[in-house]
């Protein structure tokens, strides 16, 4: 039996808070320090950067941008003192907000109904989003944002969820999985996207009774000792979380083989400076620390917060944001 090692994973995480974040790649800076924070979570470790809550919450309000049409959080604020360079990304605005939350953030500063009419604009007639207003990619994993926005905003106005229903169906792959759009590979990501969408906005009796039995079963199949993201590739930790979210959200996590999915992930722990890597042997980086604890969680470690499969976030951050939307709804 490999030994979890929660405390070097602590270490890691506030090593990657202090030294690489605020060196790292502009471009994503914002998820990294989700999942940076979001990890902590999970081992129960905020208090690691109680003195600095503050901080990064002004850090995160510093990447709000309320231009009209494109209102939202950007991923950096190198250049957001210029008009024209300031603009709201979908996959930071969930990111930002997802860290807000996790911080205990009461969201007074989110200009909410900005942020909502900006999402409407960016839906497209296929029902599925773009991440940016400038001519950016569309597919399943903006529609999560999307969704996930919403859900937390409490405001679903800027969403079509008729066409987004619609979208997702039509995705739906020959071989039960689910891919970016239609006609595209089945992928665990995008499956993840689609269905965490169905459940947030309670349409996952939208799939008939075949292509749930069909979802699953490829699901499943994606198990070797760790899940991979699609058929014939190699076993990834981050699947740990995008497939197991997916079979918890469709009730059919028990049917996976948790044994040999946890050896899977506690081998591909670093013993040397802490962290995860996608497998066995290599290195290890932030995202895949994230998903690992993240996945864990999902099969109950000891020690560990549970996590919330359709939010990607601790029942203990969800349970702050359940209690906002009661004070909002004035309930
Ligand atoms: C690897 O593709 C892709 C990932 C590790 C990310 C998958 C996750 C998503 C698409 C969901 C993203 C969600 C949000 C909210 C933005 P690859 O082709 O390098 O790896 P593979 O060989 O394992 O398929």
């Amino acid at each position: 039996m490999i030994l979890f090692k929660p405390k070097l994973h602590i270490q890691h995480i506030n090593a990657i808070l202090k030294h690489q974040l605020p060196k790292s790649v502009d471009a994503s800076r914002v998820t990294l320090a989700y999942f940076a924070l979001s990890g902590l979570d999970i081992l129960d470790k905020l208090d690691v950067i109680q003195e600095n809550v503050e901080g990064y919450i002004n850090w995160v309000y510093h990447l709000l941008c309320l231009q009209n049409d494109a209102a939202g959080f950007q991923n950096f604020a190198t250049f957001n003192n210029i008009e024209y360079y300031c603009s709201g990304h979908i996959a930071a605005t969930y990111s930002a907000l997802n860290i807000l939350l996790i911080l205990g953030d009461d969201l007074s500063r989110v200009n909410k109904d900005s942020i909502i009419k900006s999402l409407k604009l960016l839906q497209l007639e296929d029902g599925s989003f773009m991440g940016s207003g400038s001519g950016s990619e569309n597919d399943m994993r903006f529609v999560y944002c999307a969704a996930s926005i919403s859900y937390i905003l409490d405001d679903w106005s800027g969403i079509n969820v008729d066409k987004v229903v619609d979208f997702i169906l039509k995705s739906v792959s020959y071989d039960g999985g689910i891919g970016q759009g239609p006609n595209l590979e089945s992928h665990g990501g995008s499956t993840y996207c689609a269905i965490a969408t169905l459940a947030l906005t309670n349409k996952l009796h939208k799939l008939s009774s075949s292509q749930t039995h069909n979802l699953i079963a490829w699901l499943l199949r994606l198990q070797e000792t760790g899940f991979k993201g699609r058929p014939n590739k190699e076993n990834d930790t981050c699947y740990t979380f995008w497939v197991g979210a997916t079979l918890k959200l469709l009730e059919s996590y028990d049917l996976v083989n948790k044994k040999l999915l946890k050896n899977f992930v506690l081998s591909s722990q670093d013993f040397r400076v802490g962290g995860f890597s996608k497998w066995p042997s290599y290195e290890p980086d932030i995202l895949h620390t994230y998903f690992s604890l993240a996945g864990l969680s999902l099969m109950k470690m000891e020690k560990l917060n549970e996590i919330v499969p359709s939010l990607n976030m601790t029942q203990r951050a969800v349970g702050h944001l359940m209690d906002l939307h009661k004070k909002w709804r004035g309930t």
